[in-house]
């Protein structure tokens, strides 16, 4: 931080950076506590929105050990607002603004009051589980742009052929069906977040194939573009997010055959956010393809 001539107010690089990393940990810190609010059963231990109970805005005894617990998830949400509007600030005041910055860090910020607003319709549907599926989505989308922040501000972008750049997009196409197909299957599946939440009625079995098909896609994929960027700086990223996704199948298979124990599930959903990461930033290292000269221009 420092203050320029004229007492203009202006932020390191080395401070927007730490704010942009801020917000990308608290996006995806929130996703693994709100997995523990539903695996712990705890989806309505504040019964409305955006009151507690009817009587308080904070969880008193009758409400037990599971108000606490999801009361602790909507304080959470504002470390994730004071992060994104730090970011926000941070960029604007600095010799890092861009307008490309700007709107991601923008977005950022914006979808914290939209997600609190879905995770009170949220409890108050009682835990319908396609709202929950769109919440967690959502999250998803935020800790995506702040990954791409984060990218931008510390990464120097590469340039693949076009052939490369489409393919890395499908691929990272593909991972957000299957994320989604993931929340399809949790849908279906026993964790609902309260015992007497509905579940969505589709087979958890077929759709845990469709999940896991949909990876294996995106793994196959992700091999090809291994090989394509083998001469590249992106190889190493290919390599990340390689290993990671193969991790995360591993705990996928792991939770489907033991019966989604729930240190396994929450460990699946921070692979998740982790695989997410590491694709988004191969995404961004190879989305841009190269400009070629057309012939008639070279003299
Ligand atoms: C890159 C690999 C993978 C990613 C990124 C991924 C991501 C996800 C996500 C985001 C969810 C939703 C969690 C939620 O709604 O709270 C999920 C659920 C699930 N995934 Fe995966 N997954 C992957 C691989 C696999 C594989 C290979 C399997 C094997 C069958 C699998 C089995 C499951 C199951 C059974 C659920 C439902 C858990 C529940 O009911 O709570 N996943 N996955």
């Amino acid at each position: 931080m420092g203050v320029t001539e004229g007492m203009s107010f202006e932020f390191s690089s080395a401070t927007v950076r730490r704010f942009a990393w801020a917000s990308l940990v608290a996006n995806a810190a929130i996703i693994v506590s709100g997995a523990l609010v539903r695996l712990t059963g705890s989806g309505l231990g504040c019964p409305t929105w955006p009151r507690c109970s009817d009587e308080s805005y904070v969880p008193h005894g009758e409400l037990g050990i599971h108000g606490v617990i999801e009361f602790g998830n909507r304080l959470i949400t504002f470390v994730v607002g004071i992060a994104a509007v730090l970011a926000l600030i941070a960029i604007w005041k600095s010799v890092e603004r861009t307008t490309f910055r700007m709107r991601l860090a923008l977005f950022v910020a914006l979808g914290v009051p939209l997600q609190a607003g879905i995770g009170g319709i949220t409890v108050l549907t009682g835990l319908n589980p396609w709202i929950v599926g769109l919440h967690l989505v959502l999250s998803v989308v935020m800790v995506a742009l702040a990954a791409w922040l984060v990218f931008d501000l510390s990464a120097i972008y590469g340039q693949v052929n076009s052939g490369t750049s489409r393919l890395s997009i499908a691929a990272y196409t593909v991972l957000c069906a299957s994320i989604y197909l993931g929340t399809v299957v949790t849908g279906a599946g026993p964790h609902a977040g309260d015992s007497g939440a509905l579940r969505n009625g589709l087979d958890p079995e077929t759709w845990s194939k469709l999940h896991a098909w949909s990876v294996w896609i995106f793994v196959a994929m992700m091999v090809v573009l291994l090989w394509r960027v083998r001469t590249d700086p992106a190889q190493n990223r290919a390599i990340a997010v390689l290993v990671l996704s193969l991790a995360q199948g591993g705990i996928g298979y792991a939770q489907y055959f033991t019966g989604l124990p729930i240190s396994l599930v929450i460990l699946h959903l921070a692979g998740a956010t982790v695989v997410l990461i590491a694709a988004t930033w191969f995404l961004a290292a190879t989305a841009k393809a190269e400009t070629r000269t057309s012939a008639r221009f070279v003299s």
